[in-house]
Order: C-alpha cells, then sequence, then structure tokens
C-alpha cells in the first residue's frame, strides 16, 4: 500500500510500483504535505484512472498533522493542481467510505506479515492506524518510507526534510513503533538525479503513464534547478519504490531513530549512532534501517526502463 501526497514525485513511484512486476498495488491512501489531502484524494483517483486501473482502491487520509496546523502546498514545487499544472480532468472514480487510518488496519490485519506499507508523504495516516490498531506493528510485513534526513541538510528548512517536517510528532511516533522499517531519506535520494535527457526519454515512451510524467516533470525542474542550481529532477519518492525491488542498490546503516519536534529544528531525524551508548531518550526504539548511499545508476536504469515501453 501506498501513503501519498500526489505530487509530482509521488506519481512517478505509483506508476513505477504499478510497472514492478514483483509488486501488487493494493491500495492508495491521501494525505496533506504536496497539496491539501482533498486534491491529494482526487490526484489519486485521477492518476488511477490515467493507468488504467481503477480497481485499485482509493482511501482519504487526515486532513491535518497530528498536533499541529497543515503548514500549506507547495504549487512552486508540485504546481497548484499537485501535478505540474496539467489540470486533468476530474475523476469518474470515488474514494472508500472508509478513513486512510482505518483501509489501513484492515489490509494488514486481513493478511498477517503480507502487507507493505510505503508512505511518501507525512506520516499522520501510519501514526492514527498504529492508534486505531497497535497491532499492526507486529503483522505488517515492512514499512520502507519516504522521509527523513539523518546524516545530511533538510530540504523543507536546513534541519529537516518535508515528509517528517508536516507532522514530526507523527513521524517519532512511526519511527518508534516495534515494526521492520527502512528509511529511504533525503542521505540518498539527494544523489538520485534525473537529467533533462533522461526525462525525455519517457516523453519518447508512447505509454500514458510515462506522457503523463514528461508533462509534469518540468515544472519541478525549474523549481530544484532555481532552488538547488542542480540540472535535474531529485527523485526522492520512486527511490522508495525501487529499495523493495532492488534493496541491494542501497547500502543501510541501523540506528534507532528520534524526531526533533520543537523550534527551528522540527523534523530533524536523529540518528543515535553509538549502540553500546543509547541515550536514555533513544532506549528502547527500534534500529531503523537508514539508507545511507546508493548506486543511483542502478535506481535510475530501473526507474526508466520500468516506465518506458519495454515493460508491458
Ligand atoms: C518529499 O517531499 C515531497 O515534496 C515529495 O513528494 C517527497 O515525498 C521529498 O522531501
Ligand atoms: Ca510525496
Amino acid at each position: 500500500m501506498i501513503d501519498t501526497d500526489p505530487g509530482i514525485d509521488d506519481a512517478m513511484a505509483i506508476f513505477l510500483a504499478l510497472r514492478s512486476p514483483e509488486l501488487e498495488l493494493i491500495g492508495l491512501t491521501t494525505i496533506f504535505g504536496n497539496v491539501h489531502t482533498a486534491l491529494s484524494t482526487t490526484n489519486a483517483l485521477r492518476l488511477l484512472e490515467i493507468a488504467g486501473r481503477t480497481d485499485i482502491s482509493v482511501a482519504h487520509g487526515a486532513d491535518q498533522p497530528l498536533e499541529r496546523a497543515y503548514a500549506g502546498p507547495v504549487p512552486f514545487i508540485h504546481g497548484s493542481d499537485g501535478q505540474g499544472n496539467a489540470h486533468l480532468p476530474a475523476p469518474s472514480t470515488k474514494p472508500l467510505e472508509i478513513s486512510a487510518a482505518e483501509f489501513i488496519v484492515q489490509q494488514i490485519m486481513d493478511a498477517p506479515g503480507q502487507v507493505t506499507l510505503v508512505p511518501i508523504g507525512p506520516l499522520t495516516n501510519i501514526a492514527l492506524a498504529l492508534q486505531l490498531e497497535p497491532r499492526i506493528a507486529q503483522n505488517v510485513r515492512e514499512v520502507v518510507l519516504m522521509g527523513g534526513n539523518a546524516f545530511c541538510a533538510g530540504n523543507a528548512t536546513p534541519a529537516s526534510e518535508a515528509n517528517i517536517h508536516n507532522d514530526p510528532e507523527a513521524a517519532d511516533l512511526v519511527f518508534g513503533a516495534d515494526w521492520r522499517i527502512t528509511m529511504v531519506g533525503l542521505d540518498v535520494t539527494h544523489n538520485v538525479i534525473m537529467t533533462p535527457a533522461q526525462m525525455n526519454l519517457l516523453e519518447t515512451a508512447r505509454n500514458p503513464l510515462a506522457q503523463h510524467l514528461a508533462k509534469i516533470n518540468p515544472l519541478y525542474l525549474e523549481f530544484v534547478a532555481t532552488s538547488a542550481e542542480i540540472d535535474g529532477n531529485y527523485i526522492h519518492d520512486p527511490s522508495a519504490v525501487v529499495y523493495l525491488t532492488h534493496p541491494h542498490a542501497f547500502t543501510t546503516a541501523q540506528h534507532p531513530v528520534r524526531v526533533e519536534t520543537l523550534g527551528i529544528s522540527a523534523g530533524k531525524t536523529w540518528a543515535n549512532t553509538f549502540p553500546k551508548r543509547i541515550h536514555p531518550d533513544w532506549a528502547g526504539r527500534p534500529a531503523v534501517n537508514i539508507c545511507v548511499d546508493v548506486d543511483s545508476r542502478m535506481v535510475l536504469n530501473v526507474i526508466l526502463e520500468r516506465l518506458g515501453d519495454q515493460v508491458p
């Protein structure tokens, strides 16, 4: 299941999951972040429609973080519609009647040990699901999330990454739960950069998924060029999906993680790197599998091959 705030890179992640033969996408749950949750839900439905997969359920998630107000959308990064100003038609399908947290709990408890959660937005729905049914921690297969910055600077602020920054309290709960959890954060995604030439390959692919991505990528390219002075797109969310199918493209380190919730560093993910000196505030928390290095060429090749025309 993917929990998402679509989002230009979210769209690529969802399409990549749909074109990965090893994976079965069983649902999308939506969250605020790049856009308000209502628009995330509309976009999730729209993306499934483009992919011809309206059989996949969408559940609408929380509209606000656990303990603070939502900081608001980022139209200068993802467009006023969250989809690079593509202004897609209204979807013809509707979300489920149950909430994202209820849907997550239902799916995990109905298939113990089989469901992988892939959050690629703020972690509010995941925290709510844990509060609703703590036993999901023992029954989920694993959690692989895009978010955080253990050993590098942030992107929302100098201290924090956007998904974690949007709901630090929820993130601290999620990193503290006793489950198998992998963090695909800026430590690796800032090294996975898709060049304009590589993006052009998507433009020449004839499938509707690649065509949509080719249409929406340029806005994000413009943002990265002006904010980071890099000629290419950071491949954040799709990297989490590649981790599922090609974990060997990543190097990981295992440390307990706490999330700063106060002050100018709110949203910073702090790893306790001294196993023999666990600070009391980190004690009793599980080791998070933190991605610290990446074979970016492998990750980009997987994405381009799968979203191109080669894979049916
Ligand atoms: C994350 O923030 C969002 O803008 C992206 O979709 C991604 O999930 C990167 O920091
Ligand atoms: Ca996202």
